[in-house]
C-alpha cells in the first residue's frame, strides 16, 4: 500500500512507520505540510500518488484549545474537511482521528459508534466538527476514535507519557497523585497502528472506535503501570476536583469497539497495553 502519512513524527505516526513494514509510506515534517497552511495540503495530496492518506496530526492541547478556539477548528476541523476532499476528488482514500472527548461523560458504559456526541470542551468541538464535515461527504473516509495515546515517541505537546511520569515519579521517590474517578480506555500508539493496518483490509467508513479494552481509572492504570515496571504503589488518588485543568474533561469516556469487532478485528486490553509500551520502549 502507498501511503501519504500527515504526523508521521507523533506517537501514533511513529508507530504506523514502524510496524507497517510491507508498504511504501512518505511522512512529510509538519514544517512541509502544515494543517493550518491549505496550500500545503493541496500540494501534498495533489502531488501525491498514494492510494490513502493518513493524518495522524491535530491539535490536541485540550487546555489551549479553549483560547485558541479558531485554531483548534481550523486544524481539527476545516483542515480535514479539505484533506477529504483532496481524497475524494483523487479517488484516494483518507483517515483520520477523533477522540473519546467527542462525548460529556455522562454515562457508565463504554460508548459506542451509536452514541451520540456532545463534546464539552473546545477540543472536543474541533473534533466532532471535523468528524461531521468528513461524513458530509459521503466518502469512503474513516474517522477512527481513539483515546488516552500513549506511544514510545511521546507527543511533542508534553514531551512524555502517562506511565512515563508515573514510572519517573516512584523511582524518584515522590508519591503520585491521580484521579480515581476519570475513567478511560487509555491505547498504546502500537496497539493502534496494528488495528489500523486491519480496518485498512476492509471497505469499513465512517466512525470506527479503536482503543485498548476495558474501562479503567486513570489510578487504576497508573497502580498497574508501576506493578508492571516493578515498583512499589506509591499513589495518592484524588478526586478530579482536586485537578485543575483549562478544559473540561468527560468523567467517563471510555470506548466500545463495537465496529472493529464485527469486522473481526481485536485490540489488546489495557494491561496489555502497558506490557507492550514497557518491552517496546525497554527495546
Ligand atoms: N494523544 C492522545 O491522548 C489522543 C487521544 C485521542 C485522540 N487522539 C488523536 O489521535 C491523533 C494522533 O495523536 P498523537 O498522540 O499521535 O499526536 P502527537 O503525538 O501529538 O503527534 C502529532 C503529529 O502531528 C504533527 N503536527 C502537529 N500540528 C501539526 C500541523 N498543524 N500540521 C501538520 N502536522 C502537525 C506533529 O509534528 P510536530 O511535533 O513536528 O509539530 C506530530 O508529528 C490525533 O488526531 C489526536 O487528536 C489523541
Amino acid at each position: 500500500m502507498r501511503v501519504l502519512l500527515i504526523g508521521g513524527t507523533g506517537q501514533l505516526g511513529t508507530e504506523i512507520r514502524r510496524r507497517w513494514s510491507a508498504d511504501t509510506i512518505v511522512a512529510p515534517g509538519h514544517d512541509w505540510v502544515d494543517l493550518a497552511v491549505p496550500t500545503s495540503l493541496d500540494t501534498a495530496v495533489g502531488d501525491s500518488d498514494a492510494e490513502v492518506v493518513i493524518n495522524c496530526a491535530a491539535f490536541h492541547n485540550v487546555d489551549r484549545c479553549e483560547s485558541e478556539v479558531e485554531t483548534a477548528l481550523r486544524i481539527n476541523a476545516v483542515a480535514v474537511e479539505r484533506l477529504a476532499e483532496l481524497c475524494a476528488q483523487r479517488g484516494k482514500r483518507f483517515v483520520t482521528f477523533s477522540t473519546d472527548y467527542v462525548f460529556d461523560g455522562a454515562t457508565e458504559w463504554p460508548y459506542s459508534e451509536h452514541d451520540c456526541p456532545h463534546p464539552i470542551s473546545a477540543y472536543g468541538v474541533s473534533k466532532y466538527t471535523g468528524e461531521l464535515l468528513v461524513e458530509r461527504l459521503r466518502s469512503d473516509a474513516l474517522v477512527v476514535r481513539t483515546c488516552g495515546v500513549y506511544g514510545v515517541r511521546p507527543s511533542a505537546t508534553k514531551g512524555y507519557t502517562f506511565v512515563d511520569r508515573v514510572i519517573a515519579q516512584a523511582r524518584a521517590g515522590e508519591r503520585g497523585r491521580v484521579v480515581d474517578d476519570v475513567i478511560a480506555s487509555p491505547t498504546y500508539a502500537g496497539h493502534l497502528a496494528v488495528a489500523l493496518r486491519a480496518l485498512l483490509e476492509t471497505s469499513a467508513r465512517g466512525v470506527v472506535h479503536a482503543c485498548n479494552v476495558g474501562p479503567v481509572s486513570w489510578y487504576d492504570f497508573a497502580a498497574e503501570a508501576l506493578r508492571q515496571a516493578g515498583l512499589e504503589l506509591s499513589l495518592d488518588a484524588i478526586g478530579s476536583g482536586e485537578w485543575k485543568s483549562g478544559a473540561r474533561r468527560p468523567r467517563y469516556s471510555a470506548l466500545e469497539n463495537a465496529r472493529l469487532r464485527e469486522l473481526g478485528i481485536t485490540m489488546p486490553d489495557w494491561r496489555a497495553g502497558i506490557t507492550a509500551y514497557l518491552a517496546d520502549r525497554r527495546a
